[in-house]
């Protein structure tokens, strides 16, 4: 991986290319974009919560099918007390305000991860906006929450070893499509883009499994600074990438 300058000029735009089915992003960089302020770490959050709001509905706009984001992470449980609770606020804010104002519309909200960690009052949130929203047509938005690729794996072989241990699947019947269809995003086509704004070369966790073929590309813009042009900038990036797929 390698960090991706947006280019001062670009020769493409989005009407030129094929858009990826399924783009993941990883919302990095509130924290510093806070402190390069002397703001509190929160202040970023709630500004990268804006950002993702805006973002989201672009993708929509414009025609991306699955847009997968990376909200809260399996070890972001690290983080003080204080942190956690404003980022459950934020959470609350946005499912209360998805029930309330997106009556009318076209995308449908799924939530990744373990929800076991959550209050029951953010349970019942995720869980009414994922039963309002199930019959649209239109984007599916998969926000990760406690989310984390390894536990998400650990779940599926659990899940794939109690069936063999109760005889209803053999071993040798296990196959890639298996796991797959054992994951938080079974069902989905695996993400084509990833975006990681920040500028951090790592995966952090997000979608181990499905990122095999996944296009990177790392942007040094942090997450609440993220426009609608650095989106089109990362669209047309991967649209200039090969993807072989281990072929010539
Ligand atoms: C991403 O921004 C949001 C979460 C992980 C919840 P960070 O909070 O990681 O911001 P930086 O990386 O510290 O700047
Ligand atoms: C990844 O960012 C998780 C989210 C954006 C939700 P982190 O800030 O937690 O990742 P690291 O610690 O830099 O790897
Ligand atoms: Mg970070």
């Amino acid at each position: 991986m390698s960090i991706f300058k947006k280019k001062p000029t670009q020769e493409l735009s989005l009407s030129d290319i094929a858009l990826p089915a399924h783009v993941g992003i990883i919302m990095d960089g509130n924290g510093r974009w806070a402190k390069k302020r002397g703001l509190p770490r929160s202040a970023g959050h709630t500004a990268g919560a804006q950002t993702f709001r805006k973002i989201a509905r672009y993708c929509s706009d414009i025609g991306i099918k699955y847009l997968t984001v990376y909200a809260f992470s399996t070890e972001n449980w690290k983080r003080p007390s204080d942190e956690i609770d404003a980022l459950m606020r934020l959470f609350k804010d946005y499912l209360q305000e998805a029930i309330r104002d997106f009556k009318d519309d076209s995308i449908v909200l799924r939530f990744i991860g373990d929800r076991s960690a959550f209050s029951p009052e953010l349970l019942s949130l995720m869980q009414e906006n994922e039963d309002e929203s199930r019959d649209r047509d239109g984007m599916v938005l998969n926000i990760a929450m406690n989310y984390g690729g390894r536990a998400e794996l650990v779940t599926a072989f659990r899940d794939i070893a109690d069936k063999v241990k109760d005889g209803t699947l053999s071993p040798d019947a296990i196959t890639e499509q298996t796991i797959s269809d054992y994951l938080y995003t079974a069902g989905q086509p695996d993400p084509d883009l990833i975006i990681r704004p920040s500028g951090e070369n790592r995966t952090s966790n997000f979608l181990l499994w499905q990122s095999a073929y996944a296009e990177y590309v790392i942007m040094d813009v942090l997450w609440p600074d993220f426009t609608q042009e650095d989106m089109n900038s990362a669209l047309i990036e991967y649209a200039k990438r090969s993807r072989r797929f281990g072929g010539i």
